[in-house]
């Protein structure tokens, strides 16, 4: 992707990191935010070789790179994300900060859009979101596989398999497990092995510093 974008994005992770240890909160956010970015180029290849549908790359892994921006403000200091805002507000929280920051519309949908299959108005209103009532769900095909890369790494951190992404999400709404299944006839299952591999190190190292952090 262009490195004058991707180094502005990694300028705001580091501006927006916070808590009692910011700089593991932001390797863990970065690094996983830059996992979703090489699952979703994955699926958009896969995608432009054997549909020839055309994916716009600078904007598909700017999303990715953004779309978890606000969690900085949603983590308390011991890295929970339940006690100062609920999971779901950091889509909202980050939209803002990207608007704030002067990325258009286009930048700022991905961090809304890319909670779980998306947010409907119904979930808006059972959540008791303080956002206008409306869907926050992926349209264009960027949004899309941003949202669908992201259900296959989490933040524990891990790769998920399909079936437990679909379980997960299922578990609040099962209408949700129709919009994945959606997404996996569109965009197939990408083969993560070699990624797996690749963070198999930093996932479990991550864990220990993060517990050590913690005195757990
Ligand atoms: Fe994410």
């Amino acid at each position: 992707m262009n490195a004058e974008l991707q180094q502005k994005i990694k300028e705001l992770h580091q501006k927006h990191k916070q808590g009692n240890f910011p700089e593991l909160y932001l390797e863990l956010v970065w690094t996983h935010s830059d996992i979703v970015r090489q699952i979703a180029v994955r699926l958009a290849d896969t995608l432009e070789e054997t549909k020839g549908i055309k994916v716009n790359r600078d904007l598909l892994e700017a999303g990715a790179l953004l779309h978890d921006i606000g969690m900085y403000p949603c983590y308390d200091d011991e890295l929970n994300t339940s006690s100062k805002l609920i999971p779901l507000q950091h889509a909202f929280v980050g939209g803002n900060i990207v608007r704030s920051e002067g990325f258009g519309e286009e930048y700022a949908r991905f961090c809304e859009v890319h909670t779980a299959t998306g947010l409907t108005k119904e979930d808006i209103e059972r959540e008791n979101l303080e956002v206008e009532i409306k869907d926050y769900v992926p349209v264009t095909v960027e949004e899309e596989l941003v949202t669908y890369a992201d259900k296959f790494h989490t933040k524990y951190p891990a790769f998920d398999p399909y079936e437990m992404i679909s379980e997960r999400i299922s578990k609040y709404d099962p209408n949700r497990k129709v919009r994945l299944d959606n997404l996996r006839m569109k965009y197939g299952i990408p083969n993560l092995e070699d990624l797996k591999e690749k963070y198999a190190d930093w996932s479990k190292d991550i864990n220990i510093r993060i517990n050590k952090a913690l005195g757990k």
